[in-house]
């Protein structure tokens, strides 16, 4: 096992919380209520993210036939990871996650119990390195063929728009046309009162800032790709399984889009 400072809240200990799972400390806890207490809706936009990111896969699966996945800031494996998502639909899916926090280090073994006709990997990583993601990447996946770039609830800890673009387009340029981009992002101008001071609690305390970017600034992330409907929405709204999940009260803004030819 790795060693955690877990004296000091961690992004994806807290993430983990707010989604009620068991891996997280005291201190992740107590951000967590404290961070809820702000704003109680954060707990239905955890939820919501995860059920995007599991939509978002079996589309791209299903009806755009992508068998590769490069999964940046996965997060401590949950429910419905996205290997688990693509394989059910094709088992010969292809994911390669990334994460830099030694907790999800620590499950990785989970994340990669791949399918036999598939394969997983797993690269300790950070984001601010697109090249050392991509090159070890290329171990598993064939970047000569279509690649979904996962971004999920990630880019808000990777820094200001210059540098969240330039992650962006470096780990883009690599990818062949067909790929796709997907992200998913905290909203600045969804309750924006009460998730200003949620944020302005989590930056008091976590290890690692959070910026959140309203609809325009995440719309902006998707330049020179086609944005497949319905476009940069609600997590939540995007292609919803049912009314009810639609209705859910998530503040994130989210977008599937293509790399043309
Ligand atoms: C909010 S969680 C999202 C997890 C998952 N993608 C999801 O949406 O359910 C963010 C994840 O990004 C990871 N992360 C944060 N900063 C990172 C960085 N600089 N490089 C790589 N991963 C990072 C955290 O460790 C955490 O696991």
């Amino acid at each position: 096992m790795p060693d955690f400072d877990t004296s000091v809240p961690h992004i994806a200990r807290v993430y983990d919380y707010w989604l009620g799972g068991k891996d997280n400390f005291a201190a992740d806890r107590e951000l967590g209520d404290r961070t809820i207490e702000a704003y109680p809706n954060v707990v239905f936009s955890v939820r919501a993210n995860r059920a995007f990111l599991a939509r978002a896969v079996r589309h791209l699966v299903g009806e755009n036939g992508i068998r590769q996945f490069l999964d940046i800031g996965t997060g401590i494996p949950t429910a419905s990871n996205t290997h688990e998502v693509a394989q059910l639909e094709a088992p010969q899916s292809r994911i390669v996650y990334v994460d830099n926090d030694p907790i999800v280090l620590s499950h990785a073994k989970a994340l990669l119990k791949s399918r036999p006709e598939g394969q997983c990997a797993y690269i300790d990583a950070d984001i601010h390195d697109p090249d050392a993601i991509l090159a070890q990447a290329a171990r598993t996946l064939d970047f000569s063929k279509p690649v979904a770039i996962m971004l999920i609830a990630v880019l808000q800890y990777a820094g200001d728009d210059a540098e969240v673009d330039r992650i962006v387009r470096r780990l883009m340029a690599e990818c062949v046309p067909g790929s796709f981009l997907v992200i998913s992002h905290p909203a600045s101008d969804i309750d924006p009162e009460q998730t200003a001071e949620f944020t302005r609690r989590f930056n008091e305390s976590a290890a690692g800032r959070m910026t959140r970017r309203d609809h325009a600034g995440v719309s902006r992330l998707f330049d020179g790709l086609d944005l497949i409907e319905p476009g940069v929405t609600r997590t939540a709204k995007w292609r919803p399984d049912s009314e009810l999940e639609a209705a859910s009260p998530a503040a994130l803004w989210a977008g599937v889009a293509r790399k043309a030819q």
